[in-house]
């Protein structure tokens, strides 16, 4: 194939804009599926995704279209995932690319994320088109969101195409725009082989397997390569290309997208954003940009059933092989026993980890309250990296702590900037700026703790905006904030997974709130249960769990057996995830309940 018939794209797009959607369609119009073969969303090709309706892990395609003009072109669409979690992988993804479509949902108009992504394509040096997409729906306006892309991003929005994936209108006004204006790839094919990793997925079978596109050079089966960030040599055993299935081919071209496996056993070695050249005759420098995904958020996984750790270790470990950027190690909890404190790029990738685990593994665990990673500097002037409220050290061999900080951007309508304004302020956020993006609507740059973005900040934003929010941020570096650890004691013994690590100010208004709440979710006992909060020595809260027999078969009066059986059975179930620390059964929602206060 010539390679100036060769276009790679992807899809840009706040969540729910209607990425996957066009995607599909776009598959479907240049015949790469046909309809009957094609699932509803091929795309998000894993069960979670598609329950959850977002996109985790980029994904490949390659079509051909025949288009006006009679020629034929390859089209490579490389797919990225929508969320916050995941920026890094965005932007290798589109580091692959030559242009980008930026869907804009006609009703809505740019969102937090459109921005975002078109930050991301902007650096990578993308040819952008507008799609402004859904103009099937009665409230659509698409001269407004063609006035807000010029307005606020800048680029001309006159030939703008209007789509409506759901129809099929547009379509191939799409692809003719694709053909039109992505430029063709410019490498050159008898330079040594430059390939970007720009997603990467283990393979029973196969290893694991790249998804690469090339830069320069050419790759095929029996050529040794190596993975210039680690050095790492292998011996590749097979090429191919997503139609979206893998298909194998003989080689890989310069310009071209596709995989190719070479026994690799961890994806460690073949990290997203690497360089793969050829190890007889490498290139003399990596593509730009590489960087190792670190995980911001972290929590500790307890197996309810003791005897579940050495598989809940494999299943960690099985996970990992798919997925550098989930780190764990063993941590033990005075509380919940054996588990391990896991770290993630944010709560989505928290969240779906949690998920895997416990479908796909069938574990039943308990989970600590997520927390970020803070730096301690000591007064003998040691720097300590904490990942574990109970680790925190002791206040007085503390000089000083910070915290990862995150430049927030917020879009709302303008009659919410005072709800936008008071929430961030209590969530110690400091104002940056606002601009208008038009009559009606404004975006807002606040600077935020990430932990009170991991606390409940969007979820607040979402309400006192009545849903119109839209939110994204970025890492800012570490910043020094007056913080300390609250303590849980129960029965007057510290329980550890219950600790927190709370601003300073807040720590006695949330140490009530937090002993409040687990007063109302510990089941009764017994006998009575003082909960207590308290910051080193001093006690600044307490409640009492009242004791109570728990007999649910009292209610069942005469010899209604199979109502007696169903009842014991969902107490059963509601036993299921309950740890016993000391003397009192603790239930999974009491390690939360500190995200869950208000
Ligand atoms: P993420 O994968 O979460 O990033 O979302 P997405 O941007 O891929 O959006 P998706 O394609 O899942 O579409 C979101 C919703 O909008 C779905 O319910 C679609 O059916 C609907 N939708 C997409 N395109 C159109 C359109 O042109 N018109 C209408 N009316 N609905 C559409």
């Amino acid at each position: 194939m010539d390679q100036n018939k060769i276009r790679n794209f992807s899809i840009i797009a706040h969540i729910d804009h209607g990425k996957s959607t066009l995607a599909d369609r776009l598959i479907e119009y240049t015949g790469t599926l046909t309809k009957r073969e094609m699932e509803a969303q091929i795309l998000d090709s894993m069960d979670l995704e598609r329950e959850r309706g977002i996109t985790i892990k980029a994904q490949a395609v390659r079509s051909s279209y025949k288009a006006k003009n009679g020629e034929e072109y390859m089209l490579n669409f490389i797919d990225t995932p929508g969320h916050v979690d995941f920026t890094y992988e965005v932007s290798r993804a589109l580091a692959a690319c030559e242009g980008a479509l930026l869907v804009i949902d006609a009703t809505q108009g740019i969102e937090a994320q459109t921005l975002a992504n078109v930050y991301l394509a902007l650096d990578n040096d993308l040819e952008i088109i507008p799609v402004i997409n859904k103009v099937d729906l009665p409230s659509a306006d698409p001269d407004r969101v063609k006035h807000e892309i010029e307005e606020v991003i800048g680029i001309d929005a006159s030939e703008a195409v209007l789509t409506s994936a759901k129809t099929g209108l547009g379509i191939e006004d799409v692809l003719e725009a694709i053909v039109a204006k992505v430029p063709a790839p410019s490498g050159i094919s008898d330079s040594p082989l430059k390939a970007l990793v720009f997603d990467s997925k283990f393979d029973a079978y196969k290893g694991v397997v790249l998804y690469v596109r090339v830069i320069d050079g050419r790759i095929k089966p029996g050529m040794k390569i190596k993975m210039m960030a680690t050095n790492a040599e292998f011996e590749v055993t097979e090429v191919g290309v997503f139609k979206p299935n893998l298909v194998n081919v003989d080689s890989l071209e310069v310009g071209q997208v596709g995989f190719f496996a070479a026994a690799i056993k961890n994806v460690k070695d073949a990290r997203v954003g690497d360089t793969v050249t050829d190890a007889n005759n490498p290139a003399a420098e990596a593509l730009p940009g590489y960087r190792k995904a670190t995980p911001m958020v972290f929590c500790g996984l307890y197996p309810v059933e003791n005897s579940d750790y050495d598989n809940l270790r494999d299943a960690l470990e099985k996970l990992q092989l798919n997925d550098a950027s989930l780190v764990f190690e063993p941590e033990t909890s005075v509380a919940l026993g054996f588990g391990f404190r896991c770290g993630f790029l944010g709560l989505l990738h928290m969240d779906v980890i949690k998920e895997r685990l416990e479908r796909e593994y069938n574990l039943t665990l308990i989970t600590t309250a997520p927390n970020v990673i803070y730096q301690v500097f000591r007064t003998n002037g040691d720097v300590e990296l904490v990942d574990n409220p109970s680790n925190f050290p002791d206040p007085t061999v503390i000089d000083h702590v910070e915290e990862p900080y995150v430049n927030a951007t917020i879009i709302v309508p303008k009659d919410y900037v005072g709800a936008v304004m008071e929430l961030s302020q209590e969530k110690r956020g400091e104002y940056e700026n606002m601009t208008y993006l038009d009559e009606t609507r404004v975006m807002i740059h606040y600077a935020l703790p990430l932990s009170e973005i991991i606390y409940d900040y969007f979820d607040r934003l979402k309400s006192v905006t009545r849903g119109y929010a839209s939110l994204d941020y970025e890492l800012a570096g570490y910043r020094a904030s007056s913080l300390v650890k609250v303590d849980i004691l129960l029965n007057g013994e510290p329980v550890d997974a219950l600790s927190a690590i709370v601003h300073r100010e807040k720590a006695v208004s949330r140490g009530r709130q937090l002993v409040e709440k687990l007063r109302s979710l510990i089941p009764r006992q017994m006998f009575e249960i003082p909960v207590q909060a308290a910051i080193g020595n001093k006690v600044i809260a307490r409640e009492n769990v009242r004791a109570m027999r728990k007999d649910v078969l009292a209610k069942c009066y005469g010899g209604d057996i199979s109502r007696k059986r169903k009842l014991l059975e969902k107490q059963k179930e509601g036993k299921k995830r309950m740890k016993q620390v000391g003397s009192v059964e603790l239930p999974q929602e009491a390690f939360m309940a500190i995200l869950k206060m208000d």
